[in-house]
């Protein structure tokens, strides 16, 4: 029998210890499928004495994921502890230095680290793997890395956060407010231990930034997404786009321009009716588009312990076949800084408002959209009951830039009586 593929497995939480079942119980199949037997030489956790779920008796155990990933029986490190820094990177950095290969579900390591740790992968022989870090069972850095390596990428876009597409779907579905929906996700446990990284949109901004390197041979770039999460979506809104034919999701789109690199993750309308607008509850969906292939829609569980260790072992599978990819598809020294766009592509916006219910109103509002060279495509305006009208706005194509001039415009004219809401219309 060939030589077993011994992995070290640091983290037994949900990812951890679905990895650790999917081993013990698909033994045959796993070797079937590589010719080798793949094993588990060590694991570490923080607390020994719980129960995950899985018996860990036939495992050596290291209190110190550092330890564990430089052991002598350890050829794959398997990093599932989470956290961009501290013991993840330095354990990481450990097992890579020591030319082991690593399989991780980080993206928030990889976010703000993925350019140094795959040149230290690439210094010392090592592969460096991230399958479950994107979108969770959906086999997205496989598809972009391999299957499409022959198209230039235009554009990549996906909703990449479960739990913030179960609070917009509970928002329109069952008419919760966000609060309401925001309670519910964490009742059921869907929530990070920091919810920022949910609705704050940085989780999802995570993941686009680990896309576009692929997508675009860039270095990692996530400090240059331009980030805005879902706090600020309310009731209204939902209803109103859908009363317009569109549903609102938290959209992470990036693109290579001729100004730079767009990386966007933000609440946008999609028409009702696109594969993105049906997307209901904790999917995920990314959609990739080639100049050859054309467009590709990819949907699926984008959390919980079945895909996202499903993903691992798609990972620690390929190690264990002999394939030896470049952490972002190209050799590590080979990718571009990434220049940020400075002015995003334009696109029509949705914009919310509510106006002092008086004799020219209206008309103020449209001279500030006008003289910020913004065109009106659509107009409502909706039953009120007290001394402000809501006022919804569809614009033709605009840019963001052209809108904040218009919004101070408009705050300046005393008509509009709350902050007004502004959303980008993404053609999908
Ligand atoms: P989790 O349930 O919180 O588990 C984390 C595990 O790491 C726990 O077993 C914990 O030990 C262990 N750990 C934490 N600090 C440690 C340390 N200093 N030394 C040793 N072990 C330590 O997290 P998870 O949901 O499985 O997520 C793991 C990773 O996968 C994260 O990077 C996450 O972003 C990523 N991910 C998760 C999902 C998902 O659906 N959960 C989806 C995609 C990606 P104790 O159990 O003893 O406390
Ligand atoms: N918090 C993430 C989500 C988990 O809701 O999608 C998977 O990365």
């Amino acid at each position: 029998m060939t030589e077993p593929l011994r992995l070290g497995i640091a983290g037994l939480g949900t990812v951890g210890a679905g990895v650790v079942k999917i081993v013990r119980q698909k033994a045959a199949l796993l070797a079937e499928r590589t010719g080798r037997p793949v094993t588990i030489s060590a694991v570490a956790a923080r607390n020994r004495d719980k129960d995950r779920g899985v018996p860990l008796g036939d495992y050596a155990w290291e209190d110190d994921a550092v330890a564990l990933a430089t052991r002598d029986d350890v050829d794959v490190f398997v990093e599932l502890m989470g956290g961009s820094d501290g013991p993840a990177k330095a354990a990481t950095e450990a097992a890579l230095a020591a030319g082991k290969d690593v399989v991780t579900a980080n993206k928030a390591m990889l976010a703000h680290h993925g350019q140094a740790l795959a040149q230290l992968a690439e210094a010392n022989g090592a592969v460096l793997r991230f399958e479950a870090a994107v979108a969770g069972g959906i086999p997205v850095i496989k598809a972009l890395t391999e299957g499409l390596a022959g198209n230039d990428i235009t554009r990549v876009m996906g909703v990449m956060n479960g739990t913030c597409n179960y609070i917009l779907t509970r928002m329109e579905s069952a008419g919760l407010t966000y609060d309401q929906a925001f309670a519910e996700a964490d009742k059921l446990g869907y929530l990070e231990a920091d919810p920022e990284l949910d609705v704050g949109g940085i989780d999802a901004g995570h993941k686009l930034s680990l896309l576009a390197a692929i997508a675009f041979g860039t270095q990692v770039a996530f400090e240059s997404v331009e980030l805005e999460g879902i706090g600020k979506v309310s009731i209204d809104d939902i209803r109103q786009a859908a009363d317009m034919g569109y549903k609102v999701k938290l959209l992470g789109v990036c693109r290579m321009t001729g100004r730079g690199l767009e990386q966007r993750m933000a609440p946008c309308l999609v028409p009702a009716t696109s594969p993105l607008g049906q997307l209901d509850g904790g999917t995920n969906m990314v959609v990739i588009e080639g100049d050859q292939v054309g467009q590709i829609v990819m949907r699926g569980a984008g959390a919980g312990e079945g895909p996202t260790a499903s993903a691992v072992m798609g990972d620690v599978m390929d190690i264990a076949r002999g394939t030896r990819l470049s952490t972002f598809g190209q050799p590590a020294s080979s990718l571009k800084p990434a220049t940020a766009a400075q002015v995003a592509t334009p696109a029509p916006y949705y914009l919310r408002m509510c106006l002092v219910d008086k004799p020219g109103a209206l008309a103020k509002v449209a001279t500030a959209l006008g003289d910020a060279g913004i065109s009106i495509n659509r107009m409502r305006q909706y039953d009120h009951t007290d001394d402000a009208a809501p006022v919804l706005i569809v614009t033709h194509k605009t840019t963001r830039a052209a809108l904040d001039v218009a919004l101070v415009a408009m705050a300046a004219t005393g008509v509009v009586a709350r902050e007004p809401v502004a959303l980008r219309i993404e053609r999908v």
